[in-house]
């Protein structure tokens, strides 16, 4: 299945815009504030009900107006039926989402769409950031992925706040230290599940993100690698806690465990983090999103949508046609730029203007 169409009917700066996507790419063009990240805004919101850039979709609702609303079109394969999905948020009644007319879950909605994978330049926290960011991308790979491994984070969030908790009454003088066993036990147990579904997650990624790379022109070697903040087995991780416990009480908090997991993006075995160049962070961040999409495709899966905004500044021109050949390999993306030039003109991909949109609507 795939986008065929997008109706911002309103939302932010756009007014009744409509775009029909092409199956393979499609590259929105034009000037800064035109209103290229509000229409890929738009594509996420009418597909998902949520925006990238921000938690309150209230943010959505154009100044001056009461309501924000998209309409996203799904075509599927063959004789699969098309669906329309409808987001909205309004000051007076909230946030709706429902498919050909009826409410429906999020969780449900994601058998009848295809996934999307982000680009934005807010995204580079990403590889720039501290590990907690690299964390809960793979965690949340890790939902797409393997749907029953969905829980395995919150399961763990849960049990490290109960210890924590436990450690700060002991500390205090308070509290029945017989109960650290118990959760010494839960904390191992489910952060052993959590650690081995991310070492598992990176084993698979790290191939395809290496493959990526090398595509994308990231020169040298590469390499996605999971460096657990404790142990995997269940049993080294409970051996661990008790080994700990005096400090831990000291500081009041749980100083060992998955919750000090780093995944590092390297390049010649050091961090993209601390040492990349702006186009080799980028690339890198981009490598992982592509390394996600091959591993999905792999599994069989329907392919995500790319969304990437603003993704070809700080990219020379090679490493623009590398990426923009890397997208018409397969699948589906919407790409955007704020210069003609930044978009490699190369057949298969559907170029308008923003300007086209704009004009004459509302
Ligand atoms: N809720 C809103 N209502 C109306 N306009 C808004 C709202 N939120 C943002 N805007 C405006 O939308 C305009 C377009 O923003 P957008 O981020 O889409 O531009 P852009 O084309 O992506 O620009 P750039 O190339 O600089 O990234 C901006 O002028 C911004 O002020
Ligand atoms: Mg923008």
């Amino acid at each position: 299945m795939w986008v065929a169409s997008v109706a911002a009917d309103s939302l932010r700066s756009l007014d009744g815009v409509k775009l029909e996507l092409d199956r393979r790419v499609t590259a929105i063009v034009g000037p800064n504030g035109a209103g290229k990240t509000n229409l890929v805004e738009a594509v996420y919101f009418g597909l998902t009900g949520r925006s990238f850039r921000t938690a309150d979709r209230r943010d959505l609702i154009p100044f001056g107006a009461s309501i924000a609303r998209c309409r996203v079109v799904i075509s599927g394969e063959n004789d699969d039926p098309d669906h329309v999905f409808m987001a909205s948020s309004s000051r007076g009644e909230g946030s709706r989402y429902t498919m050909d007319g009826a409410g429906i879950e999020r969780s449900e909605a994601a058998s009848y769409r295809p996934a999307t994978t982000v680009f934005s330049p807010d995204r580079l926290e990403l590889v720039k950031g501290p590990p907690s960011g690299r964390r809960a991308h793979v965690d949340s790979y890790i939902a797409a992925r393997w749907p029953s491994r969905n829980e395995l984070r919150r399961r763990f969030g849960r049990a490290l706040a109960q210890r924590n908790a436990l450690i700060a009454r002991l500390r205090e003088g308070g509290g029945d230290r017989s109960q650290l066993t118990t959760w010494n036990h839960q904390f191992a147990a489910s952060g052993s599940e959590l650690a081995a579904a991310r070492d598992a997650a990176v084993r698979e990624l790290g191939g395809f993100f290496t493959e990526a790379a090398a595509d994308l022109g990231l020169d040298g070697e590469t390499d996605l690698a999971y460096r657990p903040g404790s142990a995997i087995e269940a049993d080294a991780i409970e051996a661990g806690l008790e080994e700990r416990i005096e400090n831990d009480l000291r500081l009041g908090r749980t100083s060992w465990g998955p919750h000090h997991d780093e995944i590092r993006l390297e390049l010649d075995g050091r961090q993209l983090r601390r040492f990349g160049s702006q186009g080799q962070q980028r690339i890198g961040l981009l490598a992982l999103l592509f390394a996600e999409r091959s591993a999905i495709l792999g599994s069989g899966a329907n392919p995500p949508l790319m969304l990437l905004d603003d993704v070809m500044s700080e990219l020379d021109g090679d490493r623009r046609g590398r990426l923009v050949g890397r997208l018409l390999d397969g699948g589906q993306s919407l790409i955007t730029a704020a210069e003609p030039d930044l978009v490699p003109p190369v057949e298969g991909v559907r170029r308008i203007a923003i300007e086209e949109l704009t004009a004459g609507a509302g």
